[in-house]
């Protein structure tokens, strides 16, 4: 069997799924650019059916990238591989991924109605008849599917072996076992993995593919025991985004393979120096932090704190260290550019960042790098990261601009907010008071929109050192059991926060109008009038 693990990246499409985690077109089609750079083998780039947002994506990156494998998720139902297939046609190369609850929670729980069968046997004959025509009907499209029998982790192993048996009679390319809810244990999924391919008589027609979820801090541990028994593709995310707890993680699982190559005799084809851009940029653009002592790409991950290791690693490098930071692609943060930078300094070192733009882009986001620069005169990576990571700076679609904002607090006074925002080209000003500045703020942009949300999580950090650094803002609203994760970079935190909440608001915004077209129209109509 071929030791070379392919890696399945769905940072785009499970990892988008991480509650908070919202990303625009602009951002996603970036990110598979960079996932590319990355050299990973297929990007799962979103699930078409699901929202025309959804299938602008996929189709997007099928045109942007064509190095790689493009995936597009797909239920077993006709309507949905067609959707997949629209999207998708235009790839290089692509890929139709179809899946199934085949759980006996599942079964129950999604074919409880008797049209699917009385029983849970002829339920379960059902589900495999649905398995089977979802990859015939896929397979007319292209070669390439992927079948997924979701909750493998808590699927009978008879029934699993049949569904999968039945995948791959119907020219299933790879068949994936999910550990949906991150239940299993590392020798309890390997051992799945094992008996499939005891019982499953064609499994040598596919590759197996394992997905795991991280609900009990398992799925790195997990997809590493499937690799032992016989997996040979990974489906993970960048940074472990996903779903409740997120997925197995990206540079976990590559670097694990890589320095533990003495053990593993497995390789992947990832080019490793790549992994801290595309953490960093998968960070920026979702909103997602980074937890500092996440193993390989968190800002501790290669410090040392006490005097014992600092001299240690002075002396040799290898006392604390199992592997170098170059070769994650994490270097010493230097300053690069100031207010005399050209546009060429700074479009090269964006790219040497990973971000590769357009020249109305490349404008747009030098302008945005002056307006920086005569607030802060040393420019440092982090302060270009964020820079990309404001949304402003891109061509998209933003329904609150904030034109103006005016605060006036202090220890005793009562905090008071002005803004002036606008919408479809007219303006909104409102006053209002609040507890704090940023609760003053918040307030007045509520009155000017006419509108009340509730903030579910705030936060703010710096994203760069000394006096001028630039200040991070995250916001999160919940409408309606969803959350909508704004964020805004300033030198002026306050700046930040007004604008993490603005763009909090757009992006509810236009998920209504995605899901919920009239109702959302209805708003802005109203907004559009005026006060
Ligand atoms: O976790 C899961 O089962 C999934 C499938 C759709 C592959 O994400
Ligand atoms: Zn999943």
């Amino acid at each position: 069997m071929d030791n070379r693990i392919i890696i399945f990246d769905t940072t785009l499409r499970d990892g988008e799924q991480c509650p908070g985690a919202s990303l625009n077109i602009f951002e996603k089609v970036e990110i598979a650019r960079q996932l590319a750079k990355l050299r990973v083998d297929v990007i799962e780039a979103g699930f078409p059916v699901s929202s025309p947002a959804q299938f602008e994506a996929v189709q997007r990156i099928s045109d942007a990238v064509d190095s790689v494998v493009i995936a597009g998720l797909a239920r077993a139902k006709e309507i949905d591989i067609k959707a997949a297939y629209d999207a998708l046609k235009d790839a290089k190369k692509y890929r139709i991924h179809t899946f199934l609850g085949t759980s006996d929670i599942h079964i129950l729980g999604k074919f409880g109605e008797d049209k699917y069968g009385k029983t849970l046997e002829e339920k379960r004959q059902t589900v495999l008849k649905m398995s089977r025509d979802a990859v015939a009907y896929a397979k007319t499209f292209t070669d390439d599917v992927e079948f997924s029998a979701e909750d493998a982790g808590r699927t009978d192993i008879g029934f699993l072996s049949e569904v999968i048996e039945a995948a791959i009679a119907e020219g299933a390319t790879t068949v994936n076992i999910p550990d949906t809810t991150g239940y299993n244990f590392p020798s309890e999924f390997g051992a799945k993995i094992a008996e499939l391919r005891r019982r499953v008589s064609n499994i040598d027609k596919a590759i197996i593919s394992v997905h795991c979820h991280d609900d009990l801090g398992l799925a790195v541990a997990n997809s590493l025991s499937g690799i032992e028994n016989g997996a040979r593709q990974v489906e993970c995310t960048i940074n472990g985004i996903g779903e409740r707890a997120g997925n197995a993680s990206l540079e976990e699982v590559v670097m694990a393979l890589k320095v533990r190559k003495d053990l593993f005799e497995y390789y992947t084809n990832l080019k490793t120096e790549e992994i801290y851009n595309s953490s960093k940029m998968t960070s920026s653009f979702t909103g997602i932090i980074v937890q500092p002592n996440k193993a390989i790409v968190g800002e501790n991950a290669f410090a040392h704190e006490s005097g014992i290791h600092q001299d240690g690693m002075l002396k040799n490098r290898k006392t604390y260290e199992i592997m170098t930071p170059e070769v994650v692609g994490v270097l010493k943060s230097k300053i690069v550019l100031g207010r005399h930078s050209g546009r060429h300094g700074l479009k090269s070192r964006l790219l040497e960042l990973g971000y590769d733009m357009k020249e109305e882009e490349l404008q747009k986001t030098y302008e945005k790098f002056l307006a920086l620069a005569d607030k802060k005169k040393e420019i440092f990576d982090d302060d270009l990261r964020s820079l990309m990571g404001d949304k402003k700076a891109h061509n998209v679609e933003t329904h609150y601009e904030l034109e103006y904002l005016h605060i006036d607090a202090g220890t005793s006074s009562i905090p008071t907010a002005t803004v002036k925002i606008k919408i479809n080209g007219k303006s909104f000003q409102e006053s209002a008071i609040g507890d704090g500045a940023v609760d003053a703020s918040f307030n007045a942009i509520e009155r000017a929109l006419k509108i009340k949300s509730v903030v579910e999580s705030y936060h703010v950090r710096s994203v760069t050192s000394g006096r001028q650094a630039m200040g991070e803002a995250i916001v999160r609203l919940r409408k309606d059991e969803i959350s909508f994760t704004g964020r805004g970079v300033s030198t002026d935190i306050l700046e930040a926060s007004v604008q993490a909440y603005l763009q909090a608001l757009s992006h509810q915004q236009v998920y209504l109008k995605n899901h919920n077209g009239a109702a959302a129209a209805e708003s802005l109509s109203i907004l559009s009038q005026g006060v």
